[in-house]
């Protein structure tokens, strides 16, 4: 991959990077046409497809973590991606217990909150792998997409801080006709448990109803503590947190005005599933 990068740069080509974790579905696709719009036609289009054991906590689901390589290729190749970058373990995190892998990259500030305190070790993670895959790529352009609203913000934080050189892009969260956001982990939801899961798009609409009929702002405090009691009137869904802040520096807010930031994480049965808006 490295050598093919620098190839790239020697001849001038723009190049711009998808990083995911496979199991791909429209979400990350549409990732792909962006960062295909943004790059160009001549440029090269390079999707990363690596579950990174990294950012996954101890008892979370890295080893059941779906994986598809077969189909995520066909998907890629109809995308007209140029190159799917499909490393091993073995050679992102090397294993030779002389020479250990060593090196993190941890972000300091808009990690500890939201996904952070429910998952203190997952940000280090990633962006320790998002920071290799630069390295590894030297994308002129990435491509992030709003589903995971925090994880976009830090890679922006550490590719400032750190000087990457490249531009970070947002694209919009794709839904499914009902309103539950794509993702990979939708798989595991089997029968009542999908319908359930309706309930992370009902509370987002929710507030925004609450705020469209007040005259006021809606108190934070309020707003959740209803929402907890509505989100666990369905009987396989727990609350882990649901959050008010500022879009940009993920600054939570007492008072929830229009062009204030929603996310939240709910379980369902053993699924963990997200989602944010703007409100
Ligand atoms: P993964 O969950 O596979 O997601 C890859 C990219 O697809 C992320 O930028 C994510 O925000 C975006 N994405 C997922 N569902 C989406 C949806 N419904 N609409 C729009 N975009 C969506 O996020 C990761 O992998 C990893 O943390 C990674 C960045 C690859 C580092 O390992």
């Amino acid at each position: 991959m490295q050598h093919l990068a620098r190839r790239w740069q020697r001849a001038g080509l723009r190049v711009g990077l998808v990083p995911t974790m496979g199991s791909l579905h429209a979400g990350h696709l549409s990732l792909v046409r962006r960062a295909r719009q943004s790059v160009g036609k001549q440029a090269k289009v390079v999707v990363s497809l690596y579950v990174n054991p990294t950012q996954f906590g101890p008892k979370e689901d890295f080893a059941r973590y779906p994986r598809n390589f077969a189909r995520d290729a066909g998907l890629c190749r109809a995308a007209g991606v140029d190159v799917l970058f499909a490393p091993g373990d073995d050679q992102m995190y090397p294993a030779d217990p002389r020479v250990p892998f060593s090196t993190y990259i941890a972000e300091e500030d808009l990690s500890r909150g939201l996904e952070g305190k429910s998952r203190p070790t997952h940000f280090r993670g990633v962006t320790t792998i998002v920071a290799k895959l630069f390295h590894l790529v030297q994308p002129t352009v990435a491509v992030f997409g709003a589903k995971d609203w925090q994880q976009a913000a830090i890679v922006k934080r550490m590719t400032r801080d750190l000087n990457f050189g490249l531009k970070i892009i947002t694209a919009p969260i794709v839904r499914e006709p009902d309103g539950l956001a794509l993702s990979s982990r939708n798989q595991y939801l089997k029968g009542e448990l999908r319908t359930q899961a309706l309930v992370l798009w009902r509370s987002i609409q929710r507030v925004r109803a609450a705020l469209r009929r007040s005259a006021r702002p809606l108190l934070a405090t309020r707003m959740k503590a209803g929402l907890k009691e509505f989100i666990e009137r369905q009987p396989d869904a727990r609350l882990d947190y649901v959050e008010f802040f500022e879009p940009e520096n993920l600054a939570p807010v007492a008072k929830i005005t229009p062009g204030t930031h929603m996310a939240l994480a709910v379980f369902i049965g053993r699924t963990r599933l997200i989602d944010n808006s703007a409100l």
